[in-house]
């Protein structure tokens, strides 16, 4: 089976051509123009600036997809429909309904946060997951730890009250005078850092059910700024790093304890940072335990078309289609 995938919704414009035969997926081609450059200029996402660039590249983008014009040679196509923003899914999703309709192919609707998922089923990653896996889905826009017991067969357990940890990164960042986005600049510049120089809270760490808030932890380090403002910046960037870290691990290792997943998913931008990758993996994978531990390759911890291909696989297998005269964009879709 081969599938394309198109993704759209926030800043990066990709799409990817996947085969996957028997459980096995392979990566023929995936190209991605992203925007961080355009984006960084407003210190943030500007949705119809984004959806312009996206407009802008898509076309170029298809045309170095090996696939002949009448698109023949493949299955199915598969296009994030949300969540995201609604005119930077719009460009993806139109596309997707006219390369369906002109090749007569089956369209295939994915979940972005589905994809961020799928992507530790890609090849490069030795193993694949066994069910029931637990998966904690940091990102810009969602924090939120998954119980998942088959394919497509999602259950939130705990979400984020209030900013995503990838949001908070990115504030933290700008209060710093770091440029966008600012995970990538935090981590960075924390490595110089002590993480135990100031204690910031770390929210709901002690409450009994799932959920996270860090908003809070943005207010502290805003106030603490005030207070000091020549504390040395690698101190505060460790800092809070290590209050986010260990609020994300503690709240996981919890719910791995409760739900008693075979497999624990580690996905989404945020699971770019290296610490947070160690520290969980360590607690996951205790030696009287079978647990498995999976983090997408570093190339698809962010947004891409590849993680939308194999969800779209998966769903266009289990017998999820959808109509290219009337599939919508659906920016406030849930998992
Ligand atoms: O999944 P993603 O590419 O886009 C969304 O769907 O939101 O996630 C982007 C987020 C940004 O907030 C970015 O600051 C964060 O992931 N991020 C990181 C790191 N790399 C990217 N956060 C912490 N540490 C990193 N190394
Ligand atoms: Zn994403």
């Amino acid at each position: 089976m081969r599938i394309l995938g198109i993704e759209s919704s926030c800043d990066e414009t990709a799409l990817a051509l996947v085969t996957k035969t028997g459980k096995a997926f392979v990566i023929e081609k995936h190209v991605l123009a992203s925007q961080i450059k355009t984006h960084a200029r407003y210190g943030g996402i500007v949705p119809e600036v984004a959806a312009r660039e996206h407009a802008e590249k898509i076309f170029d983008l298809l045309s170095e997809i090996p696939v002949p014009r009448d698109g023949q040679d493949i299955d199915a196509i598969a296009v994030t429909i949300g969540p995201g923003l609604v005119p930077a899914l719009r460009v993806g999703v139109e596309l997707a309904k006219c390369l369906a309709w002109a090749w007569h192919k089956p369209l295939v609707s994915v979940n972005h946060l589905e994809g961020h998922i799928y992507s530790v089923w890609d090849p490069a990653c030795s193993t694949i997951p066994r069910f029931p896996a637990l998966c904690l889905l940091v990102s810009g826009g969602h924090t939120e730890l998954v119980f998942m017991k088959d394919h497509g067969v999602y259950q939130s357990i705990g979400m984020t009250r209030d900013d995503a940890a990838g949001e908070a990164f990115d504030k933290v960042a700008k209060l710093l005078g770091l440029s966008y986005p600012g995970g990538p600049e935090i981590s960075r510049l924390a490595k110089e850092g002590d993480p135990n120089a100031i204690v910031f809270p770390r929210p709901m760490i002690d409450s009994s059910d799932f959920d996270f808030s860090f908003s809070g932890l943005k207010t502290a380090v805003k106030n603490y700024l005030s207070k000091y403002p020549t504390a040395p910046v690698a101190d505060i960037a460790a800092s809070f790093q290590q209050a986010v870290i260990e609020t994300l691990v503690v709240k996981t290792v919890r719910a791995v304890h409760t739900y008693k997943p075979v497999s624990v998913i580690l996905t989404g931008g945020v699971s770019a940072n290296a610490p947070l990758r160690e520290m969980l993996r360590s607690q996951i994978l205790s030696p009287d335990s079978n647990r498995s531990f999976h983090v997408p390759e570093l190339s698809l911890t962010g947004d891409n078309a590849v993680m939308i291909a194999i969800a779209g696989a998966v769903r266009f297998q289990n017998g999820h289609t959808a109509d290219p005269l009337t599939l919508e964009a659906k920016p406030n879709l849930p998992l």
